[in-house]
């Protein structure tokens, strides 16, 4: 036996054993306990992790409204073991057809307060269904209405809310407050619920209900389309049953790329991530050695970020709209131009970057979660209404609280979005594309350790992964990564954040004295939820992140 696994290693070193190929356990680890064990139970059910992602998503979206739900969007990085194949499933929010480039200006071209955040708006047309609905037929095992039945029993009988989940609430009383139907949802009384509350949501079962029983249409169709398009349209919105009926989730080729001995698979755009990591990890294994010293290390990993998040408004945008010089941002001599302005020894202001050379042509809320099942599938997924309660919208009879994604769009010239960063014309609004993203879902693998990893926090999400992949690659396993302490550069504005705690006083001091811009961040952020399969001692471990009140646990 001990031969047969030694033999089975050394052939998957060499990617040429995929029969012995599997792990001894599957796991999830999400954001919230019921969703995990919703997960967990599709696999008992003889589910694969697929199924498990359609259980733990539609269980979130439950019990977790504040992060995801059927009224947003989000990424799917899946592996499909038996052909070896990584597909990105883009289930991103689209622009409804009626929307325009200034949609949220007013007559003198300055944003309208609130217009691209709070209310139906600010919504996007949701991708989450149709990924659902997606992921069961094309790569589960079970049906999608028996992957639901977590979901639609947590809805029906309800669950006992957090005091993360008031929390939450609390951040978004106010607009939940204008509208009448989240308000009786969400609310008592119009005041916030007490810890401890069973939270019952009939209308929200039936809407599952719906998708699972009807597919697609079941929800982008018939009675909750007619609600949602009405309900959206009464207050201001500017949705249609056409925006609705013509939604498609994208199946993607993710970036991969190596890092050391490393294979990582990522997020492509809509997403910002995977090519904002790839372009980071190559500057950083420039400095291998002197990431080895804590100051040198945060200071090269600001000035890599402050790089890439510039590339980021300056090129990034949806595929479908814009033409994104993607082979040239991750080529040697874009990455050679980028490293050759870091200065090991000063930070340099953002405003002093190097001109960019022209290119080609062109918390708390989200959540993520990571499933590996015992075939050795695995799915990293990272899902969004942007804001806590997205909008602050319900549409009346559907118990869906919808996204206020249109804000991730560059909403008008040097316009910061609500996470601070800038873009451009690749990010302008337009009919049907695709905001630009930060979540990042991500897959590293060097034939001994398979990770699987994501989470939610904005702009933050890249660095965080970033963060997460060094922990990983340098030794550490799944608890080590979601611990790590966390800081953040996005280029704009100018600053290195840091958590409390993150940085001692001698470094702060240290890395002052290179020039850079600290910024205390008041609190910790991030709900990272990391696998790790580790096929040199055949385990399994999960780990979910301290700062949020998920579970990782295996099956
Ligand atoms: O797609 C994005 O980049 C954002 N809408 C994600 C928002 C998010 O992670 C909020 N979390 N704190």
């Amino acid at each position: 036996m001990r031969v047969l696994k030694a033999v089975c290693l050394w052939l998957s070193l060499w990617g040429a054993c995929g029969w012995c190929d599997t792990p001894p356990q599957g796991a999830v680890a999400s954001a919230h306990r019921l969703a995990t064990q919703a997960g967990l139970w599709t696999m008992a059910k003889g589910g694969n992790a697929f199924d498990a992602a359609v259980a733990v998503g539609g269980a979130l979206a439950v019990v977790e409204p504040s992060g995801s739900g059927l009224g947003g969007g989000g990424f799917y990085l899946l592996h499909r073991a038996a052909d070896g194949r990584d597909v990105f499933l883009d289930a991103r929010e689209t622009a409804p057809g009626a929307a325009s480039a200034d949609m949220y200006l007013d007559a003198a071209g300055e944003p309208r307060p609130g217009a691209s955040r709070d209310g139906p708006l600010a919504a996007g047309i949701p991708g989450v269904p149709a990924a659902l609905v997606h992921l069961a037929g094309r790569y589960g095992r079970l049906p999608l209405g028996v992957s639901l039945e977590p979901a639609i029993e947590l809805a029906r009988e309800g669950f006992v809310i957090s005091g993360r989940f008031r929390r939450l609430l609390g951040f978004r009383l106010e607009v939940l407050r204008r509208s009448p139907a989240a308000s009786a949802v969400f609310l008592v009384e119009g005041a916030l619920p007490p810890v401890g509350y069973r939270l019952r949501q009939p209308e929200l079962a039936a809407t599952l209900q719906r998708l699972a029983e009807r597919g697609h249409y079941g929800f982008y169709g018939g009675e909750t389309a007619q609600r949602l398009v009405a309900g959206v349209r009464a207050a201001g919105g500017i949705w249609t049953l056409a925006d609705l009926a013509g939604y498609r989730v994208q199946e993607r080729a993710p970036v991969r790329f190596r890092f050391g001995p490393w294979t990582i698979t990522s997020a492509p755009p809509p997403s910002a991530g995977g090519i904002a990591l790839a372009q980071a990890l190559d500057l950083l294994g420039r400095h291998k050695r002197r990431l080895r010293d804590d100051v040198t290390r945060v200071h090269l990993v600001t000035e890599a970020l402050r790089r890439v998040y510039r590339d980021r408004a300056l090129y990034l945008g949806d595929p479908d709209f814009v033409s994104i010089p993607r082979a040239e941002l991750l080529g040697r001599p874009h990455l050679d131009h980028l490293a050759r302005s870091i200065d090991a020894g000063k930070a340099t202001p953002s405003a002093e970057l190097p001109d960019a050379p022209p290119l080609g042509t062109g918390g708390d809320n989200t959540t993520h979660f990571s499933i590996l099942d015992r075939d050795g599938n695995r799915v990293a997924a990272t899902l969004s209404i942007n804001f806590p309660y997205g909008s602050g919208f319900m549409a009346p009879g559907t118990g869906v609280v919808l996204n206020n994604e249109m804000d991730d769009f560059a909403t008008g010239p040097g316009q910061p979005n609500a996470y601070g960063l800038v873009g451009g014309s690749p990010n302008a609004i337009a009919p049907g594309k695709r905001m630009l993203s930060s979540m990042t879902p991500t897959f590293l693998d060097d034939g001994q350790r398979v990770a699987i990893l994501g989470t939610p926090g904005g702009s933050r999400i890249v660095s965080m992964v970033l963060l997460g992949l060094l922990e990983l690659t340098g030794g550490g396993g799944a608890h080590a990564a979601v611990y790590a302490p966390r800081y953040h550069h996005q280029y704009l504005p100018d600053r290195l954040q840091y958590e409390p705690g993150a940085l001692a006083d001698d470094e702060l001091a240290a890395l002052r004295g290179l020039g850079h811009t600290l910024e205390a961040h008041g609190r910790r952020y991030g709900d990272m939820q990391v696998v790790v399969w580790d096929r040199r001692d055949g385990t399994v471990r999960g780990a979910s992140d301290p700062r949020g009140e998920g579970l990782a646990d295996a099956w």
